[in-house]
């Protein structure tokens, strides 16, 4: 995989803004997955930025969120739709109709025909080009909390205790945080032809070590990522710091810019 380690988190989000600058010049009606979080804001203030100075241009463009909380409104505050609304998709040229979330307000006796035609929605788009992830501090992606199968498929699940404590800095009290969510699967992300995990902030640090260096296991369902042949790392240096391969990813990186090669 290719680990670039950058300063802060505004180099991250500089780095990873670049990949999608590059992806939508290849190709104008790409398919992105995207992410919620608090680690994607200084890259979706980056796409609007170059949307803003004409060097991005959302006309053709698909995307897929990873996951949605279960039992909230698509307009509620606290709803992933309502958080890409906010951050992206009203600061650009997206079509609406284009731009999928998972619903967060269907009955659990519509849950599983929902979650299927989401997988057959993202098929039908043609897969998604380019995927980006951000990691729990339990290692999870999208919300494939630890022990999720490595073949999971878009589904409901119940949220690990940690993720709720991690996510209760959102709400107003930690009750409030939903216990249920729908996500994409482990086995549907990747599927993803590139993938591009974000990590900043100490507290990532053991999750991405794990990620990258650990054995791939359910229980750091990162790790499933050592099995997919496009997978970029973008790491602040504090997200970066109990890596034991630094030199090994440096060396890798001082390559690329001499060939202009990318190096998995
Ligand atoms: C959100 C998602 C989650 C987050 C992860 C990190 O759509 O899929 O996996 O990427 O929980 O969240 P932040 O960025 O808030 O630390």
């Amino acid at each position: 995989m290719r680990v670039l380690t950058r300063k802060d988190s505004d180099d991250v989000a500089l780095e990873a803004a670049a990949m999608f600058v590059d992806l939508f010049a290849r190709k104008p009606d790409c398919v992105l997955g995207l992410a919620t979080g608090a680690t994607p804001l200084g890259l979706y203030g980056r796409l609007i930025e170059a949307y803003g100075e004409g060097r991005l241009d959302f006309e053709g463009v698909t995307t897929f969120n990873l996951d949605e909380y279960y039992g909230l409104q698509p307009d509620d505050p606290q709803s992933y739709r309502h958080f890409m609304e906010s951050n992206l998709f009203r600061h650009v040229n997206i079509k609406g109709e284009r731009a999928f979330v998972p619903r967060g307000d269907i009955s659990y006796r519509d849950v599983e025909a929902f979650c299927s035609g989401y997988e057959a929605l993202i098929r039908g788009a043609g897969g998604i080009d380019l995927q980006l992830l951000g990691i729990g501090s339990d290692g999870h992606i999208g919300f494939n909390e630890p022990g999720s199968s490595l073949r999971s498929r878009t589904r409901l699940v119940a949220l690990d205790p940690r993720t709720i404590k991690d996510n209760a800095r959102f709400f107003a009290r930690e009750e409030e945080c939903p216990g249920l969510a729908v996500t994409m699967g482990v086995g549907t992300i990747l599927e993803a032809a590139e993938i591009v995990l974000i990590a900043t902030g100490s507290n990532k640090a053991e999750a991405v070590a794990e990620a990258l260096e650990g054995p791939v296991a359910s229980m750091i369902p990162a790790s499933a990522l050592q099995m997919h042949p496009k997978t970029t790392f973008i790491l602040d240096e504090a997200a970066a710091s109990l890596l034991k391969k630094r030199n090994l990813y440096m060396a890798a990186e001082r390559t690329e810019g001499e060939t202009g090669l990318k190096i998995y």
